[in-house]
Formats: C-alpha cells, sequence, structure tokens
C-alpha cells in the first residue's frame, strides 16, 4: 500500500488540462531539488532561437509524461486491471523521473560530458540521498525497479517498459504535443484521447485497435513534421555547433598555463575527471548562461567570441555540405584567419517517417485487427506502408561564421 496526499493536488497544464497528483511519494519526488532543477533546463535545447515562444522546461515535460502514464494505468481497461498498484506507481514514478538526469542544452550537452541523459538518471534514483531515500521510504527496492524501467532493464513486466519508451509511449506523445504548442506549430498535434482509447494489451504488448489506426497514421506524420519543423531546424542546430565548439575550446585552453579559467563554473565539466553528481547537479542553463555572459569579457579572444555569438544569437551561417562547399568555406576561413577547429562544423541528419524493426517489439507499434490478429503498423495502414517505401531524407549541412561570405 502506497499512501495518498491528503487531498488529491492538482497543477495546471496548457497540454494536458490538469496534471493530478495523489500518491505522496510523487508529491515528493516533484518537491526534491533534482527535480526542481528540470525547471532551469528547457525542453528543445536551441529551438528557441528559432522560436522564440519555445522557452519550456523538462520540468513540465516530465510532469507531462507522468500523467499521460497516470491516464493509461487509470484509464485504460487492460492496464488498470492487470497491473497492481506497485506496478502501476512503478511506471508512473518511471514517467515522472525519465528525464531527470538531463543535462543542459538538450542533447548538445551529452557529447561533452561523454554519458547518455538515462546515465545520469539513474545514477540519481540510486545514489542521491534525498530521492532515492524517497523511493525507498515509500517501497524497499522501488529506486531500483524504477531506475530499471527508464534503462530498459525491467524483466519482471515487460508492459512498463513499453509505457515509458516504445514507438507509441508517453514520453513521445507529451513532447510532440508540448513542443507543438510552445513552438506554435500545429503540424504536432494529434488525437491523444483517441489512441488513449484505443489501447489495449495483447499477447504482453500495448496494442491500439484498428478503430485507432487513423489517430495513430496522424501521429506518426505529426512526429515526422515535428522532426523537419523544429528538432532538425538547421538554426537550432547551428546554436549546438557553436556550443560544441565553445565547450571543445575550453577544454583545450585547460593545459594552457596562461589562461586562467574566467567564470569556474565550466572547469570540472571539461576537465579530465570524471563528474560528481553534485558538479553535474549545478551545471544547469542558468549557471551556463551566466558563464557564457562572464565569458565575453574573458581573456581568450575565441572563447569569448564563440560567448558573445550565443548570448547575443549571433550564429553560424550554414550551407549544404558538398566536397565543394566544404573546399570553398574552408579556403574562405583561412583567408579570414578563422581557426576550423572552432569555427567550422559539419552536422548530418536522417529521419524517416516510420521504421518497423519487427524482430524486436518496443520499435515497432502494433494493431489489433478487427479479426483477432496483430499486424504490425505498416501491414496495417495504407499509408504507413507507403511511407516505410519511401526514402530516407537527409540534412547535410555545414556552419561557419558568415562574415566569411
Ligand atoms: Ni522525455
Amino acid at each position: 500500500m502506497f499512501c495518498k496526499t491528503e487531498e488529491e493536488k492538482v497543477l495546471r497544464d496548457p497540454v494536458h488540462g490538469y496534471i493530478h497528483v495523489d500518491y505522496q511519494v510523487v508529491w515528493d519526488c516533484i518537491n526534491s531539488r533534482w527535480f526542481q532543477r528540470l525547471r532551469r533546463i528547457r525542453q528543445l535545447g536551441g529551438a528557441y532561437m528559432v522560436y522564440h515562444t519555445a522557452e519550456h522546461s523538462r520540468f513540465g515535460h516530465s510532469l507531462g509524461v507522468y500523467e499521460i502514464v497516470r491516464r493509461m494505468v487509470t484509464e485504460i481497461p487492460d492496464l488498470k486491471n492487470s497491473l497492481s498498484e506497485k506496478e502501476k506507481v512503478t511506471v508512473m514514478l518511471a514517467g515522472l523521473l525519465h528525464d531527470i538526469g538531463h543535462g543542459p542544452y538538450s542533447h548538445a550537452f551529452e557529447s561533452v560530458t561523454k554519458h547518455s541523459h538515462e546515465e545520469y538518471g539513474c545514477r540519481i534514483i540510486r545514489e542521491d540521498r534525498e530521492l532515492y531515500g524517497i523511493l525507498e521510504h515509500a517501497s524497499r527496492g522501488l529506486s531500483n525497479d524504477v531506475a530499471d524501467v527508464i534503462s530498459h532493464q525491467y524483466t519482471k513486466n515487460p508492459l512498463l517498459s513499453q509505457i515509458i519508451s516504445g514507438q507509441l509511449d508517453a514520453d513521445r506523445m507529451d513532447y510532440l504535443l508540448r513542443d507543438a504548442y510552445f513552438t506554435g506549430t500545429k503540424y504536432g498535434e494529434f488525437d491523444l484521447e483517441r489512441i488513449l482509447r484505443t489501447i489495449h494489451v495483447a499477447d504482453n504488448l500495448l496494442v491500439v485497435k484498428q478503430s485507432g489506426v487513423q489517430a495513430v497514421e496522424n501521429y506518426i506524420m505529426a512526429r515526422y513534421h515535428m522532426y523537419w519543423q523544429v528538432y532538425y531546424h538547421p538554426v537550432a542546430r547551428s546554436f549546438e555547433c557553436i556550443l560544441n565548439h565553445e565547450f571543445k575550446r575550453l577544454k583545450d585552453l585547460q593545459t594552457d598555463k596562461n589562461f586562467m579559467d574566467d567564470t569556474g563554473i565550466f572547469t570540472a565539466l571539461v576537465g579530465e575527471k570524471e563528474l560528481s553528481l553534485e558538479e553535474y547537479f549545478r551545471l544547469d542553463e542558468q549557471t551556463c548562461s551566466y558563464a557564457f555572459s562572464l565569458m565575453q569579457n574573458g581573456k581568450d579572444e575565441i572563447a569569448k567570441d564563440l560567448a558573445s555569438r550565443l548570448m547575443n544569437r549571433h550564429l553560424f551561417a550554414y550551407l549544404d555540405s558538398t566536397p565543394k562547399n566544404t573546399k570553398e568555406i574552408k579556403k574562405k576561413l583561412k583567408e579570414g584567419n578563422y581557426d576550423p577547429r572552432y569555427y567550422f562544423g559539419t552536422d548530418d541528419v536522417a529521419q524517416r517517417p516510420y521504421v518497423p524493426y519487427k524482430a524486436d517489439q518496443n520499435s515497432a507499434i502494433w494493431i489489433l485487427m478487427n479479426d483477432g490478429r496483430i499486424s504490425e503498423l505498416a501491414d496495417a495502414s495504407v499509408i504507413v506502408e507507403s511511407l516505410t517505401r519511401g526514402q530516407i531524407r537527409n540534412d547535410n549541412r555545414i556552419f561557419f561564421p558568415s562574415e566569411i561570405l
């Protein structure tokens, strides 16, 4: 038995209307300092440089994922009736805490720390005294179960990981709707209510009834459009390119005795040693932004210039990545005395609307047909079937300062 809060807590949310909390352990996790830290990390990295209202945080997204999971386990009859209370609380907490290890600036930061946010997340859940204490106080072994669901290691019931991360999971459903709302791009919208109504469980798989296929098609298209309109926007990638170059510069300067770190905030990050959790905790977007602001008056010309580009949105220009463009740009960088190690970047992205990998149940969307068979989505939908046959769309770019043109 898990303790309930004295009265149900509700938090207003523009995507879901309300987030409902009635388990004490969920409420305590929300009030923990690691969870509150997510207020200081934007959901979309550099996308706010393109969409000026894309300032929403990982805090809001995490609550949204929790709310979708909560609705799934309380409103979908097959889940409501088959999961135990402990499994329900475990998967709700996994939804709430799935991004707890996220560093600043979305995924751009992971290349600097060399660790994924999932790795940090599991460490925080297992090692942070406060969070670990909250979970273990509610139920012995809960911290391990929650971390296992997040890292796909939970073997006791495969449904729990499917709810959090599959092709049609609470995480993606929340971020698509939330990112569409906060960027103002209508493409990301889809019919969440219809999907929730048509989800069932068959053979230990989350499946969607055939009558929900149109809602799922709509979701696949929403996802595809959001990738090109928002997640892969070249201007956001330009911001992330400069960010990476700035950290590279700081790393290279560590061996330079004449350089004194102007801020001290990044010393641990760019140093040789692994970051401790405490050091990682302090690196949120507010401290980073403060450091960049100070670095604009720093001693190293390159670090200073890159910091001022980040602060003032003086971003790199971009062109298609072709051998001809690359050669020309590198020549111009040389003429302008720009060090290509810090002033030239490449970034290739590719996206296919839907790639069913049938050998891994988590990588496909399964449809429960009217006759009782379970079909993979591409076999049940003409639209999705034709999408899987199409070309993969690539977008390969080079980035460089616009002044050299
Ligand atoms: Ni997420």
